[in-house]
């Protein structure tokens, strides 16, 4: 078998095109225009690529997107007090820190700081606990890019045995969360796995959908894969100057019916959806009052 490859990139375009015309239309029905703040703190290389390419998209979609540029030396009630600026600011409409912040910042206090309405990373207890609830406000951008990717790749979760590997607050709980729920794209029966999980490779041989958030190169071998399952890889693992997924994406193709490549298979979709977000955010800011 040679598993079909779900093209996240084509996907994600598609869908930021679908998003570039909603936002010229809500700018000539309200004179709204998304806009996304980013927060970079210090000088890692990884999380400035990441901002400049959600800004690259942002700005390609028709959206506002301004960068807020912080030395590492920063200090805690400095970057709180920015993040209270954007808070209030009208004209913003979604906040973004990039992670992983600098040590000696606490990250849990810095993302409680963001305003839950313009929370498009969906970090906020309060958002959290409604995306538990099944009351979403904002879905987190690469559990929402995954769930996506399975819709628009025909794969139906519902009665489905996904296993996740990993338990993380940014991937691997929220979309074992999500594909649990009850309704479209979900209701699936969800094993979440981690590092003291026991006798791994025989539950991810149960998987239907096996979704793979480790970051650890290749760790999923063919042999971990049940033939005809459908395997997502969200892993970017750097190796030898060479992105690679949680996945052996060769050996693994002979066995699955589907896969996600890494690079263009899970990651375009999470910087389509924190657009989506922003999108969202600018639609609530019209019905909601902040403060
Ligand atoms: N494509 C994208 O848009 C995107 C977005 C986010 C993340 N990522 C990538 O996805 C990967 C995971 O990211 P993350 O932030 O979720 O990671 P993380 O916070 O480091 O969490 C990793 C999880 O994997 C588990 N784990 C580690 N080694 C394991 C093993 N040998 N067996 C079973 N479980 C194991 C850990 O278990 P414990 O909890 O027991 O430690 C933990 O729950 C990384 O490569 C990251 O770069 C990609």
């Amino acid at each position: 078998m040679t598993a079909q490859r779900i093209d996240g990139k084509a996907i994600a375009l598609k869908l930021r095109t679908e998003l570039a015309a909603e936002v010229a239309a809500l700018k000539t029905s309200t004179g709204i225009v998304p806009h996304l703040a980013a927060v970079l703190v210090g000088d890692d290389p990884a999380s400035a690529v990441y901002v400049r390419t959600k800004h690259q998209a942002c700005e390609k979609a028709g959206m506002v997107s301004t960068t807020h540029r912080l030395p590492a030396t920063v200090s805690q009630s400095e970057l709180l007090a920015l993040i209270q600026q954007l808070n209030e600011d009208p004209t913003v409409h979604g906040i973004l820190v990039q992670l992983p912040l600098p040590c000696g910042l606490d990250t849990t206090t810095i993302l409680d700081a963001v305003h839950p309405l313009k929370d498009v990373d969906c970090f906020h207890p309060e958002n959290v606990g409604r995306l538990v609830q099944n009351r979403p406000r904002f879905l987190p951008c690469t559990p929402q890019g995954i769930q996506w990717l399975l819709r628009e790749s025909g794969i139906n979760p519902a009665g489905k045995h996904v296993v996740v590997l990993g338990r993380s607050e940014i991937v691997g709980k929220p979309i074992g969360i999500m594909l649990l729920q009850k309704g479209l794209g979900a209701d699936a029966t969800v094993t979440i796995c981690h590092s003291r999980t026991q006798n791994l490779a025989e539950i991810t041989r149960s998987a239907d959908i096996l979704i793979a958030a480790i970051g650890r190169p290749e760790f999923v071998t063919a042999e971990m894969v049940k033939p005809g399952a459908v395997v997502i890889d969200v892993g970017v693992n750097r190796v030898e100057e060479r992105l690679v997924g949680d996945v052996a994406f060769e050996p693994v193709s002979e066995v699955a019916s589907a896969i996600t490549p890494v690079p263009g298979g899970v990651g375009p979709m999470t910087i389509a959806m924190v657009l989506k977000n922003t999108l969202t955010a600018a639609k609530l800011s019209q019905t909601t009052t902040k403060q």
